[in-house]
């Protein structure tokens, strides 16, 4: 007997982190068909969907958003009602090293998942043209940096991207918001901050850290580590995600944040301290020991911060996790799955640090 399901999903990106979140926790609540259509690059991990593979509700499709032949194909097959778009090239660093690879999904992958899912909602009839959605994940840093008196970025803040992986996600944005400008595709647009939790690349601040400081190698703090961020669980922006699929207002952007602001320096103390207490046996204690300042990252910005209320007040959305219990969450995570780093710990992965962490490491002080 085939399993119920009200709504198919087209989630892209998810076996990154995000997306393997929101596509474990969808299949937890059911209900829902998921077709997960992703490359699998260095970024994406289908082991972490290993207990969702079995699962008949979950269709995992190793693919390009940017390949218009395969995207109409699971359109005409699988007739989803929305399409959400987590499929991302995601990392600053990578995007400072070179840009490309970012405007090819970021801009044009994306622009060709929009103009296929044009062409399938404009064959839909009554109900189903209707209620059909378009989500973009997207980010805070296409607003670019604040100063430390700034209010936080409203949904009405100008785009003034810094880095090439922000300009990418800021003309991504503007693609979504011309589609439904000039053809009425009714999209929605999620501006989230700085997420943190289980399955994360460790490239990224924490899941980097913890990996460092269980090694006992240095923990690498670009500038003076006064940078501030706007921290959210991962948990809690997919459940944001899901809150605005479902009921936000086509056309319209959400921020969604943490209401949480931290420098990289308290970011890295706190894991710090929960490591050495939940390590009392490590060698490496105190942790904060291995703290490294390095060579800044260029064009690096000094402050993100959301204001989430429309968010709150329009649909009813707000986080469960405080820093302090979500960041426990996930040192505990990393703890346990030891196999899990393990597995990404790869050449590509080892090469990667060597490129971005060996002449800053090597003249750090
Ligand atoms: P990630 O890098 O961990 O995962 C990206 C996934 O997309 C990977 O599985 C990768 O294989 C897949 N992918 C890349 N190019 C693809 C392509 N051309 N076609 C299909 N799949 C492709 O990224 P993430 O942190 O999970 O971010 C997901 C989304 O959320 C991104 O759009 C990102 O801009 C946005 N976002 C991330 C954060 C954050 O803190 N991580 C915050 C706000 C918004
Ligand atoms: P990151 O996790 O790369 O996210 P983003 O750049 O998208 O905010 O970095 C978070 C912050 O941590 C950012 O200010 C850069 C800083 N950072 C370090 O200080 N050291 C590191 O090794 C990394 C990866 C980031």
């Amino acid at each position: 007997m085939s399993p119920e399901f009200h709504d198919t999903w087209l989630v892209t990106g998810g076996a990154g982190f995000i997306g393997v979140n929101f596509v474990q926790a969808q299949c937890r609540r059911g209900g829902v068909r998921v077709v997960n259509l992703d490359r699998l690059t260095y970024a994406g991990n289908p082991a972490s969907l290993a207990g969702q593979m079995e699962d008949p509700l979950h269709i995992f499709v190793q693919g390009d958003i940017g390949d218009a032949a395969l995207v109409r194909d699971l359109f005409a097959q699988y007739r989803p009602t929305a399409v959400l778009n987590f499929a991302a090239e995601s990392h600053v660093d990578r995007s400072i090293m070179g840009a490309q690879p970012f405007v090819e999904t970021n801009v044009a992958g994306l622009v060709t998942l929009l103009q296929e899912s044009l062409r399938h909602w404009r064959g839909l009839r009554d109900q189903a043209r209707q209620s059909f959605r378009f989500l973009q994940v997207s980010t805070d840093e296409v607003y670019g940096s604040l100063a430390p008196e700034d209010p936080p970025f409203t949904e009405r803040s100008l785009y003034a991207p810094s880095s090439p992986y922000a300009a990418s996600k800021a003309a991504g944005d503007h693609f979504v918001r011309a589609f439904h400008k000039t053809h009425g595709l009714p999209v929605l647009t999620t501006n989230c901050s700085n997420n943190y939790g289980p399955y994360q690349f460790p490239e990224k601040l924490i899941p980097l850290i913890i990996h460092n400081a269980l090694a006992g190698e240095k923990l690498p703090v670009y500038g003076d580590g006064m940078q501030i961020r706007d921290w959210i669980y991962v948990a809690d922006h997919c459940e944001g995600v899901r809150t605005v699929l479902e009921k936000g207002k086509p056309g319209e952007t959400y921020n969604i944040g943490g209401r949480c602001e931290r420098t990289n320096l308290e970011v890295v103390g706190s894991i710090c301290e929960h490591l050495d207490r939940l390590r009392p046996q490590s060698p490496h204690r105190p942790h904060q020991e291995l703290i490294t300042f390095v060579e800044d990252r260029p064009g690096h910005d000094r402050r993100y911060a959301i204001n989430d209320s429309k968010v709150r007040s329009d649909l009813g959305w707000q986080p469960v996790e405080t820093f302090d219990s979500g960041l426990l969450k996930t040192v505990a995570w990393y703890l346990e799955h030891q196999d899990w780093i393990e597995q990404v710990h790869t050449g590509a992965y080892r090469d990667w640090i060597r490129l971005n962490y060996g002449d800053r490491l090597s003249e750090a002080k």
